[in-house]
C-alpha cells in the first residue's frame, strides 16, 4: 500500500472529499474572522464620528433606493494610488455605525467613502440633475425627480429609534425631532446633506 492511500481515498469520493473542504475552509475562515469581532479597533468608532443627522440618515436610504452604490464603492483601500486620489483609507472604525455597509467593490464612478466637503451643495445639485452639465463625458444618469420629491418624516425617528438599538448614540431628543428636522425637505436636499457628511469623521479626528 503506497503511503499516500488515504489521499487516494479521499480523493475518489466526492461528496467526502467535498465535506472535508468545507471543514477545512470554515477552521479558515472562522480563525480569520473570529479575532476581528473582539478587536477595539475594528469595533470602536473612530474619535470625533458623528451619528448620522435625521437628513443625512433619509439621504442614505434614498442612496440604497436609487442605487447609487452599483457604480460607487465607499472603501479607500491602503493603497498610495488610493489615498492619493481619494484621501485616507478608511478605517473600519469609521463604519461601526453603518447599517448595511455600503462597502462595495464596483466602481463605475470614483470611490465616495470620503466625497464629503470635496464639493459644494450647490456643484452636487447640478451634478445629481444632469452630470453632463459639469462633467461633460459622465455616463452618470442624472436624478431630477428628487428635487421635487418631498420628505414627510413618518418614518424617520423610527428609523433613528432602530439604529439606537444598534449602539449608535441617538439621544431622546435626536429622536423626537427626527420628523421636524427632515419634514418638507427635499429628497434631493437630503441626499446631499449625506454625501457631504461622507468620510468627515476622520478629517475631524485629524486636525
Ligand atoms: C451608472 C453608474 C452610476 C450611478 C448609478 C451613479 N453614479 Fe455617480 N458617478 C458615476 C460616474 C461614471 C462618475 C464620474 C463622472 C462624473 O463625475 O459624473 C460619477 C461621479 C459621481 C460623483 C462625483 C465624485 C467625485 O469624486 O468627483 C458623485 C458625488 C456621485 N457620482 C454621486 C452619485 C449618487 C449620489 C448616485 C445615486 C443617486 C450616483 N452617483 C449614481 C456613475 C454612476
Amino acid at each position: 500500500m503506497s503511503k499516500n492511500w488515504k489521499h487516494d481515498f479521499v480523493e475518489k469520493r466526492i461528496g467526502l472529499f467535498a465535506i472535508l473542504t468545507i471543514v477545512a475552509i470554515s477552521i479558515g475562515g472562522l480563525v480569520e474572522i473570529t479575532p476581528l469581532l473582539f478587536q477595539k479597533q475594528t469595533n470602536e468608532p473612530v474619535i470625533g464620528l458623528k451619528p448620522y443627522t435625521a437628513l443625512e440618515m433619509e439621504g442614505r436610504d434614498i442612496y440604497i433606493r436609487e442605487g447609487c452604490n452599483n457604480c460607487h464603492s465607499q472603501m479607500i483601500r491602503p493603497f498610495r494610488a488610493e489615498s492619493e486620489r481619494y484621501g485616507h483609507y478608511s478605517l473600519a472604525g469609521e463604519h461601526v455605525w453603518e447599517r448595511p455597509f455600503l462597502w462595495g467593490s464596483k466602481r463605475t464612478g470614483p470611490d465616495l467613502a470620503r466625497v464629503g466637503g470635496r464639493y459644494s451643495d450647490e456643484w452636487h445639485y447640478v451634478h445629481l440633475m444632469n452630470p453632463r452639465d459639469v462633467v461633460p463625458e459622465s455616463n452618470m444618469p442624472g436624478f431630477p425627480w428628487l428635487a421635487e420629491a418631498e420628505l414627510d418624516g413618518e418614518l424617520t425617528a423610527k428609523k433613528l429609534a432602530t439604529f439606537r438599538t444598534f449602539g449608535v448614540p441617538y439621544t431622546d431628543e435626536d429622536i423626537a425631532g427626527a420628523k421636524a428636522a427632515v419634514q418638507g425637505k427635499t429628497e434631493m436636499e437630503a441626499l446631499i446633506a449625506y454625501l457631504q457628511a461622507l468620510g468627515t469623521g476622520l478629517q475631524q479626528q485629524a486636525n
